[in-house]
C-alpha cells in the first residue's frame, strides 16, 4: 500500500509523518518548494510538539517528501488532500486550493494504482464532496468508481497535540457511498472506531464539533459580560465552580444528553432560570441575543417538528412521554403539553397518551381532552401513529407494525 499526502501543512505534515510512522509508505506532496527543502532536512515550519522526531523518524523509513507529482502519485493507492479552505470574501470556504489540486491528480491519474481512492481530509461544507467535487471530477472526464473513488475523511486533531491527536484518535470518520477496504486496512492500525457515514454526514461532522466549540465559547464571553452588568461576580470563580459539575465527568459525561437536538427544553427550571437571567441583565442594561436566540429556538423547534407530522385529522395519534423528561413524573413547564395543544389547534381530534410515570400528575395538572392509557401496549394498539415526546428508554426500539412513529427525541 502506498499513500500519497498533498498539502504539508499543520494537519497534512501530521498526517504524512502519522501513516509512514505505522509502517506505511507515504509521498508527502507540497507545492511550497521552500517548505518542501525545510521538510527534507528535517524541520518543521511551525512549533508542533513531538513532530519534528516523528519526522526525522519518518524520513529516514517510509516518507519521501517532494514537490514532484509525478513521484506523488507513483503507484498511489490513497491520496489525502490536506489542503487549506480559507474563508472567500463572502464568507463562504474557499473551495479553490482543493479543486486545483484535483485538476493535477486528474491529468496524472493514470500513474495512480487502478481506481486510486481520493480522500478529502479539509474541512469542507457539507454537501461539497457530491455537489462540488464529484461533478468537478466527471467534467474532466474521469467516471466515479471506474477511473477513482470519492471520500472524505475529516480531521479533529487540535493545533499544539496535532501528532498525538492523530496517533491516538478518538473516532475516525469516512464519508463514502460505500466501505472501502484500503481505507480500513490503513486506520485498523489505529485504536479506534471507524465510522463509515453518507458523504454528507461526515462533512457536517466537523462543523458539527466546530460550531459547538464556537458556541460555548461565545456563550462564556457572554455570560461574562452579563456578569459585569449584574455587578459584584467573580466571572472566574463562578466558572471554576461551573466546572466541577459532576455531568461533565465520566465517558461518556452526562453533558452529552444535553448536546442532543430533541423537542427542546421544558421543566421547572430551565425555562423560567434562562429568562429570568435574561430580563435582569437586559434591565440591568445589556440585553443578551444570545439567551434571547437559545429561547426562540425552544420555542420554535417544536413547530418545526409539528410541520413534519402529516396525519389524517381523524386518526388517533399517541403521545408517548408526559413528563418534561424520563425518569421523572414532572410535567411543569413540559413541552408534551405544549405539543398536544398545538396538535389539537391544528385539528387533531384523538389524542391518545402514555407515560410511564407522569399519567396520574399529567391528568391531575393539566385539563386537557385527550385518552389516557395504561400501557405501552394498549397505546400502540390504540393508535395509528405515535409521537415519541419524551425519551424515556421504554420507548427505545418499540414493536409497531405498520405504524408511524415520529421520534422527536432521537432515541
Ligand atoms: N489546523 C488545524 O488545526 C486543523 C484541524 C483540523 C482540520 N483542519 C483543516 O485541514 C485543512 C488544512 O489545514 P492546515 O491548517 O493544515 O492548512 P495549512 O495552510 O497549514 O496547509 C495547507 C498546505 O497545503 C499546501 N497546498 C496548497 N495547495 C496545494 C496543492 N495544490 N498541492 C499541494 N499542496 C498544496 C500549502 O502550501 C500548505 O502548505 C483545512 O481545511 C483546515 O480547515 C485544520
Amino acid at each position: 500500500m502506498k499513500i500519497a499526502v498533498f498539502g504539508l501543512g499543520f494537519v497534512g505534515l501530521t498526517t504524512a509523518v502519522g501513516f509512514a510512522n505505522k509502517d506505511i509508505k507515504v509521498s508527502g506532496y507540497e507545492i511550497s518548494k521552500e517548505k518542501v527543502e525545510m521538510l527534507k532536512n528535517g524541520n518543521i515550519p511551525f512549533f508542533e510538539k513531538d513532530l519534528n522526531e516523528a519526522l526525522n523518524n519518518a524520513i529516514k523509513t517510509n516518507l519521501t517528501i517532494t514537490s514532484d507529482i509525478i513521484k506523488a502519485l507513483d503507484s498511489t493507492d490513497i491520496v489525502f488532500y490536506c489542503i487549506g479552505t480559507p474563508m472567500s470574501d463572502d464568507g463562504s470556504a474557499d473551495l479553490s486550493f482543493i479543486l486545483n489540486a484535483l485538476q493535477d491528480t486528474a491529468n496524472h491519474i493514470k500513474l495512480c494504482k487502478e481506481k486510486p481512492i481520493l480522500v478529502i481530509k479539509s474541512t469542507i461544507p457539507p454537501g461539497s464532496l457530491k455537489d462540488v467535487f464529484l461533478p468537478f471530477l466527471q467534467a474532466l472526464g474521469l467516471v466515479e468508481n471506474r477511473d477513482f473513488i470519492l471520500a472524505n475523511n475529516p480531521e479533529f486533531l487540535r493545533e499544539g497535540y496535532a501528532y498525538d491527536d492523530f496517533m491516538n484518535p478518538d473516532r475516525i470518520v469516512i464519508g463514502a457511498d460505500f466501505k472501502i477496504d484500503k481505507i480500513i486496512e490503513i486506520y485498523s492500525k489505529f485504536n479506534a472506531q471507524i465510522i463509515f457515514v453518507s458523504p454528507n454526514t461526515a462533512e457536517f461532522i466537523k462543523y458539527l464539533s466546530n460550531t459547538m466549540l464556537s458556541m460555548m465559547i461565545s456563550y462564556a464571553n457572554d455570560m461574562s459580560i452579563i456578569a459585569k452588568h449584574i455587578g459584584d461576580i467573580d466571572i472566574k470563580k463562578a466558572f471554576e465552580v461551573l466546572h466541577m459539575d459532576k455531568r461533565f465527568f465520566g465517558n461518556p459525561a452526562n453533558i452529552t444528553s444535553y448536546i442532543y437536538p430533541g423537542m427542546g427544553f421544558g421543566g421547572y427550571c430551565l425555562p423560567k432560570d434562562t429568562f429570568a437571567l435574561y430580563k435582569q441583565s437586559k434591565n440591568k442594561g445589556y440585553e443578551s441575543k444570545l439567551i434571547k436566540e437559545i429561547l426562540n429556538i425552544n420555542d420554535a423547534i417544536i413547530d418545526y417538528h409539528i410541520a413534519n407530522i402529516q396525519e389524517n385529522r381523524d386518526a388517533n395519534i399517541g403521545i408517548l412521554g408526559l413528563s418534561f423528561k424520563p425518569n421523572s413524573d414532572d410535567v411543569r413547564d413540559s413541552k408534551s403539553l405544549l405539543l398536544i395543544q398545538k396538535l389539537i389547534a391544528k385539528g387533531y381530534k384523538n389524542i391518545y397518551a402514555f407515560d410511564p410515570l407522569a399519567n396520574h400528575s399529567f391528568k391531575k395538572t393539566y385539563n386537557i381532552d385527550i385518552k389516557y392509557t395504561n400501557s405501552l401496549n394498549e397505546i400502540i394498539n390504540s393508535c395509528e401513529a405515535l409521537i415519541i415526546a419524551t425519551a424515556w428508554s421504554d420507548f427505545k426500539n418499540l414493536d409497531v407494525k405498520n405504524k408511524r412513529v415520529y421520534n422527536l427525541r432521537y432515541i
